[in-house]
């Protein structure tokens, strides 16, 4: 250690003797000393830099990397996407991929399946992992993960984000962003805020209450900020008439100020606008901005960035505040000392079976049984002849979707899966239906004879035991993917139909829904099961296969409702102007009532409701008990309840628990939740599990004080397995 700090402080020296624009040289260089205190070598290295290296540390230099100090030895830093993987390596300066040999990574599973474990455990490890794969790869900062609240099934970016409910999200976000960190790499949780529809994304105005603001759509942002991300990535659309990257009442007064958020804000790529706007308005780093058509020409184009040249200039007028610029490069510098020049920075480690292990563990524990008449689990020795049937059965889910595309070393298909856990005599496949190929931003027609694709699967099918139907969505343009919304809630490419003739031609139907969204699931009284199976990464196959055979009891639950039609969405119950907008300004006039919340205050059944998801054993719920525990700051509300796993099997249940407020001077949501606990109960036992949360998480927001205000009163408890938990308690709050 002691060796190496010496050999930097040489190289330093010689790079400070060689300089003539150093403004502060004579002083130890606190900045290298690894054991001082984070903030003094913030201090220390801030005095050293020339208003020149200042500004460069506020922009791109590549596509994915800024500058850093060269003449300090402060490294560059590098940036990655995010969430689900470490991205292949991308070109300096395009798009285009880099073709390196060496970045083929494990592919981990969609964060909608993550939320879908329900277990923070899982976030844990996702997070431990991803971390040691960002650092191997010399990543510095991870982008991502993501947490905006899926207010629309229809849109694309649904299945990179946590589901509908803020106390989920919240919940679900810190131990990924706690533990990736562990690795000395920075996350970046995205997109703060509102980015809750990709149609017109660039554009698009969001109008809300400040209190379905503060109670829906901040919290999982505001848990990461507590949780110590290290930075963050501003949206592409509008709030209050400015763009999520520079937003002074999102950035300046509510994450920098109320929450004392001391990391880096991050633009998306081109979401800068404005030179002004950026420089006051919290944005730290400017990355992806177009550049004026000098990207192919010899001039460093990375000049023209809001943040370069321009702010420079604007900075030497004096028509942007200078200690602004001091809190960019003060925080860049944080950055830079929490990761690349921390203490002891492990190694990582890189597309290990570990690695893998951790994404099958989290994909299986995610998967989501729907519907199961007793036809699963499917074991091995009782089946004989099975069809695998459609597109999704052999699709490569990793490949597309947007900037969380990934280069995976290892995607299991669920029919290789299949055939690996039944024997390839016992399996037959045909594809069903076809999408067509997948392009950015494009929509192409399948190749195929849709009738011939048809036809050739219901011979499978009719010669089989049992039809495995492997459809949902993709991650083409305009299904799961960024930059366009889905134009159809309803199965898309022929699968209904396909559905319907299939289960014509054998009933013994399972269903499995590859997808990040919720689909529209009127035909789902002809399967006798239904497995909602995500996207699932590297391990999608055998995590599914897993679940399927019962080799592993399915224990996911739904982290967004299911429902029965779009129009039964708050989001869709109103006019255009609510979805997608009109002139591109969009009001959430759902207000507060998002997802459950909406159907429960209009009293419309879903077709599966949040927090649902079946098991292949039966759990019965006790009495539940409430108490209020109050020491000193610390005021709970805790309620106890056992759980009893009552079939056959050893399983794990999600005990869920939600409050409402029956009389009260604001409109409240029929019931939020407040805790939940995933237990494991092996077969014929019972469980306590104790549900605990702050009686200041009954607050609503006052919009007239703009506080947080806790009414005292009744308040209803409700304990269940679904956010139709059934066990009604009731608490007295003075
Ligand atoms: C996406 C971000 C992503 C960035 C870099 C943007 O298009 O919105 O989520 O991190 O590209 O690839």
């Amino acid at each position: 250690m002691k060796n190496r700090l010496l050999v930097c402080l040489g190289l330093v020296g010689l790079l400070v003797m060689g300089s003539s624009c150093s403004p502060k040289s004579t002083t130890e260089p606190i900045y290298l000393d690894e054991n001082a205190p984070i903030e003094e070598r913030v201090e220390d290295a801030l005095s050293r830099l020339t208003l020149e290296e200042k500004v460069a540390l506020c922009h791109a230099q590549s596509k994915f990397s800024i500058k850093g100090v060269p003449r300090l030895g402060i490294p560059e830093v590098w940036m990655s996407d995010g969430p689900h993987g470490v991205r292949a390596e991308i070109e300096w300066d395009s798009w285009s991929y880099a073709g390196w040999g060496n970045d083929s990574c494990t592919a981990f599973p969609a964060l909608t399946c993550l939320a879908a474990t329900w277990n923070p455990e899982m976030s844990a490890l996702f997070g431990k992992a991803i971390g040691e794969e960002a650092r191997f790869r010399k990543k510095d900062v991870l982008l991502g993960p993501g947490v905006n609240i899926y207010r629309t099934p229809l849109n694309g970016r649904n299945f990179e984000y946590m589901g509908e409910d803020p106390k989920l999200a919240s919940a679900m976000v810190a131990p990924y962003i706690e533990a990736a960190q562990q690795s000395g790499i920075a996350t970046c949780v995205k997109h703060y805020a509102l980015n809750n529809q990709e149609t017109r994304r660039m554009r698009v105005n969001v109008h809300l209450s400040e209190r379905a603001l503060r109670e829906i759509y901040l919290p999982a942002f505001k848990a990461a900020v507590d949780a110590g991300a290290w930075s963050f990535m501003g949206s592409y659309n509008r709030y209050n008439g400015q763009h999520g990257c520079h937003n002074e009442v999102l950035i300046n007064q509510i994450l920098k100020g109320e929450w004392g958020f001391d990391g880096v804000f991050i633009s998306d790529w081109g979401g800068a606008h404005d030179t002004y706007e950026a420089a006051e308005y919290g944005l730290d780093i400017e990355m992806g901005t177009g550049s004026d058509g000098l990207t192919y020409s010899t001039k460093n184009h990375y000049d023209n960035y809001h943040l370069a040249l321009p702010y420079l200039d604007a900075l030497k007028r004096g028509e942007v505040k200078m200690e602004n610029l001091d809190d960019k490069a003060r925080r860049v510098l944080r950055l830079i000392f929490r990761t690349l020049m921390s203490k002891d920075r492990p190694w990582g480690s890189f597309a290990t079976e570990e690695h893998a292990a951790v994404a099958r563990e989290v994909a299986r524990e995610g998967i989501v049984l729907l519907k199961n008449d007793g036809i699963l689990p499917l074991k091995a020795s009782e089946v004989k002849r099975i069809a695998v049937i459609g597109e999704n059965a052999t699709r490569s889910m990793c490949k597309a979707g947007g900037s969380s595309e990934l280069k995976p070393w290892r995607e299991v298909s669920p029919l290789e899966a299949v055939v690996e856990a039944y024997g390839a005599e016992q399996v037959s496949y045909a594809m069903g239906y076809g999408s067509g190929p997948s392009s950015y931003g494009r929509v192409n027609p399948s190749p195929y004879d849709a009738e011939e694709l048809k036809r050739e699967a219901l011979q499978v099918a009719g010669g089989a035991d049992v039809v495995l139907f492997v459809g949902g969505l993709n991650k083409s343009h305009q299904q799961d993917c960024e930059d366009g919304d889905r134009k159809t809630y309803a199965l898309p490419f022929g699968q209904e139909e396909l559905i319907r003739e299939l289960a014509a031609v054998n009933p013994n139907l399972v269903v499995v829904l590859i997808s990040g969204n919720a689909v529209e699931t009127q035909w789902s009284h002809l399967p006798r099961a239904i497995v909602q199976g995500w996207y699932g990464g590297s391990e999608a196959g055998h995590a599914l296969v897993d679940v399927l055979s019962g080799a592993v009891n399915p224990s996911g639950k739904l982290p967004f409702s299911f429902y029965a039609r779009l129009e039964d969405c708050g989001a869709h119950a109103f006019d255009v102007s609510c979805y997608p907008g009109v002139d591109d300004e969009c009001y959430y006039k759902e207000d507060i009532l998002v997802g459950y919340r909406w159907l429960q205050a209009k009293g419309i059944a879903p077709a599966y409701p949040f927090g649902y998801g079946l098991s292949y054993t039966t759990f019965a719920l006790g009495e539940p008990t409430v108490k209020r525990t109050r020491y000193a700051t610390d005021d709970k509300v805790v309620v106890a309840v056992e759980v009893t796993n009552t079939g056959e099997v050893d399983g794990k249940e999600v005990v869920q628990l939600y409050a409402s407020k029956p009389e009260s001077c604001v409109e409240r949501a029929p019931r939020e939740l407040k805790a939940f606990q995933k237990v494991k109960v092996k077969a014929g036992e019972t469980a306590r599990v104790e549900l605990a949360f702050d009686v200041q998480e009954l607050a609503y927001w006052d919009e007239t004080s703009d506080t947080w205000q806790i009414e005292s009163g009744e308040y209803d408890l409700y304990v269940g397995n679904s956010s139709e938990a059934a066990s009604k308690l009731t608490i007295t709050v003075r």
